[in-house]
């Protein structure tokens, strides 16, 4: 078994080192799979720092010095103060990777009062910081710009409590989420989250940036899940709002102001979720349509005949299918189609569950939305249509530079998107395609180009956000704003919404250190 280390986190991988066992597949030493080793770019180039790529300028921030690393070696010692580059590498760079950072200094603390006395020292000598959990972000928000501190969450990974009777699980923000729904599945219960990153993203990431995921129709959003958050503010104080109640109307309710502020507001050390029962059975189906309209009538029915067990509905244009089959060898179930959806059941009568899905499928086929189609009730199978959906955005990465956009649109709007865009692009392009969580109205539009062209940049942005914007949908539903998205904003925020925005994290990071180029736009 060949043994290769992790591009995204270096020797100092979380997980351990990745395990090469089958084509590009990669295992951790636990035997799970782990999705942010998966990119087939292991040998990736380099790719241009950010600074140099995009125009950006270093704020008035301190210089990291000597006495900075004693004070840290101090704290920390100095296995948990990586200063050496080649282990940067990894934390420099995104999932991506096409935004690279060049911090010198990667902090690894163990608990909230290391978080603290770090931010506290940082805040005093104006030392810019990043946030990092699984760097699995897609929007640049997860790696430096310039210099900053890398503040990693991989060593607060303990869980501290199970409350099997409310279903509320408190622990640290550096939990791999794979792993803590690993964990909560011993007490029945599940993490009301998934996503294709599952194996390296950390329960804090996900927070900092409300990840929605392939079951938000099911479960809601984390604003909805998380009842608690412990967080620590640029200044180093600790600010408790570690609530396990499920109602708990005392004053603002602060948490939310963490939660999808994409580590620009305090860093995340704690958080308790509310996790919903383990669904008994689960079935999948894998349609494939001739047309988008029966897409979204499909869509229609699947809520009215399916509802109290639907636990997600997901879509796949054709040519996110081509990419997977032919950069990752995946096969379709069914025959070649222009669209496909996937709908998931989980409920507690296997019986009741799977008659119900045969009898939708049956009917869908007699009406004709349907042309082909497949169940999986067996687990194995089930991760195997899975699996084409999840690994959509790796098999993109393998064509070269990916253009990711991710936005909310009204339906009618949906595919429209992709249509045009297309249209415009014309052979400029390798691939411009959609997938997504269309039960969610969140399509994931990927344009797909051999590298990093300016030109090509300028004929998609701001086009696309001006489109989006004109229907009154978002230019981020899920994956936040990060670095690449911040000059944007304004496409879905109104001025006042921004100015308060400002407002608030002149409040709670006066010298702005936390995140520093994300999220808000520059100061014109
Ligand atoms: P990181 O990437 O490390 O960080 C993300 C942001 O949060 C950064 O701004 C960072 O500074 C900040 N941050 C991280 N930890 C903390 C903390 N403790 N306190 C404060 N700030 C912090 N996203 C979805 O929403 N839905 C999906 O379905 C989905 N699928 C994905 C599939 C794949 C294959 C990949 C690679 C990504 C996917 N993503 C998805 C995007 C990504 O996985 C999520 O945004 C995830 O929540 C990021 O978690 P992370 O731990 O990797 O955070
Ligand atoms: C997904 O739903 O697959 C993720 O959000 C990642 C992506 O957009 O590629
Ligand atoms: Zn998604």
């Amino acid at each position: 078994m060949q043994v290769a280390s992790c591009r995204w986190l270096g020797a100092t991988c979380v997980r351990n080192l990745a395990r090469v066992s089958s084509g590009s597949v990669f295992h951790c030493s636990d035997g799970s799979r782990c999705y942010a080793h998966t990119s087939p770019v292991t040998n990736f180039p380099k790719c241009e720092l950010t600074s140099k790529r995009y125009p950006v300028t270093r704020g008035q921030f301190s210089q990291i010095t000597g006495d900075d690393i004693n004070f840290f070696v101090n704290l920390l010692g100095s296995h948990r103060t990586i200063t050496d580059a080649a282990e940067l590498e990894g934390p420099n760079t995104d999932w991506l990777g096409i935004v690279r950072g060049s911090s010198a200094t990667l902090l690894k603390p163990k608990t909230t009062e290391e978080v603290s006395a770090i931010l506290s020292y940082c805040n005093k000598r104006k030392l810019a910081v990043c946030p990092q959990g699984g760097n699995t972000g897609l929007v640049g928000g997860s790696v430096p710009v310039f210099d900053e501190i890398i503040i990693s969450t991989a060593l607060m990974n303990e869980v501290e409590s199970v409350d099997t009777l409310s279903g509320v699980v408190t622990c640290q923000s550096g939990c791999v989420l794979e792993a803590l729904d690993n964990h909560v599945s011993q007490f029945g219960l599940m993490v009301p989250l998934d996503l294709g990153s599952k194996g390296s993203c950390h329960i804090g990431g996900n927070v900092s940036t409300n990840a929605g995921g392939l079951r938000l129709l099911r479960y809601g959003n984390l604003h909805g899940s998380v009842l608690g958050v412990e967080a620590v503010l640029a200044s180093g104080e600790i600010v408790n709002c570690l609530s396990v109640m499920k109602k708990d109307n005392t004053g603002y309710d602060l948490k939310h102001l963490f939660i999808g502020s994409e580590g620009a507001l305090g860093l995340i050390t704690k958080v308790a979720i509310n996790c919903p029962s383990r669904p008994q059975a689960v079935n999948l189906a894998f349609f494939g349509l001739q047309t988008f309209e029966d897409v979204l009538s499909i869509y229609k029915d699947v809520k009215s005949k399916l509802g109290e067990i639907l636990s997600s509905c997901e879509f796949i244009d054709a040519s996110s299918l081509e990419c997977v089959e032919k950069n990752l060898k995946l096969k379709s179930p069914i025959s070649a189609h222009p669209f496909y959806m996937l709908i998931e059941t989980s409920g507690s009568n296997s019986t009741h569950d799977e008659e119900k899905l045969n009898t939708f499928m049956e009917e869908a086929l007699e009406s004709g939305k349907v042309t082909d189609g497949t169940i999986a009730t067996e687990p194995s199978r089930m991760q195997n249509l899975w699996n084409i959906r999840e690994r959509i955005s790796e098999s993109l990465v393998i064509e070269g530079y990916v253009h990711k956009y991710d936005i909310s649109l009204p339906l009618p709007h949906f595919y429209k998107m992709v249509e045009d865009m297309r249209q415009h692009l014309g052979t400029a392009v390798i691939r411009c395609c959609g997938y997504g969580h269309i039960g969610d109205g969140n399509l994931h539009l990927n344009i797909t180009s051999k590298e990093f062209d300016q030109e090509l940049m300028s004929r998609i942005e701001p086009t696309i956000f001006e489109w989006t914007a004109k229907v009154n949908g978002s230019i981020s539903a899920e994956h936040g704003i990060g670095f690449k998205k911040r000059n944007f904003i304004h496409y879905s925020k109104s001025h006042s919404a921004i100015a308060l925005m400002r407002q608030l994290k002149s409040l709670m990071d006066p010298n702005g250190i936390l995140n520093p180029y994300k999220v808000l736009p520059d100061n014109k």
